[in-house]
């Protein structure tokens, strides 16, 4: 497995979910450093899950605080990857940490990024002055 790297493409433009999501990175990393059997692994996972629950109620939040119109669709995404890691819950670490080496990247680009999108259309919604 390799860690992931962080681009900048990766980011939505807003501080604190971009600054979690960085940090959702470096957790990974941190887990992928300890060799397997090691009993810190276990216990770093298990700190970058509970860290994924805590990103993705924030993350729900600004949705929520912004009126985002997906924001069933998107909570439904972040309910399927908890449920798919909690039935790997007995399976070997590596398993985990492939499922989340994919989501974490895939899921940020991709629906992630649609919560930029639509900060950036309100933006600039406030400044058109077209007539209605
Ligand atoms: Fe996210
Ligand atoms: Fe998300």
């Amino acid at each position: 497995m390799k860690p992931l790297g962080w681009i900048a493409s990766l980011n939505i433009g807003n501080k604190k979910i971009d600054a979690q999501h960085r940090y959702l990175f470096e957790l990974y990393n941190r887990v992928l450093r300890v060799e397997g059997g090691h009993p810190d692994r276990r216990r770093l996972l298990t700190e970058l899950l509970n860290y994924v629950d805590v990103h993705f109620a924030e993350e729900e939040d600004l949705m929520q605080a912004i009126d985002y119109p997906d924001l069933e669709l998107h909570k439904e995404r972040h309910r399927e990857l908890t449920e798919r890691v909690l039935r790997l819950r007995d399976a070997a670490d590596s398993e985990v940490l492939d499922l989340l080496q994919e989501w974490l990247f895939v899921h940020i680009m991709t629906e992630d990024h649609r919560i930029k999108t639509f900060m950036e259309s309100k933006r600039s919604s406030r400044f058109d002055l077209s007539p209605q």
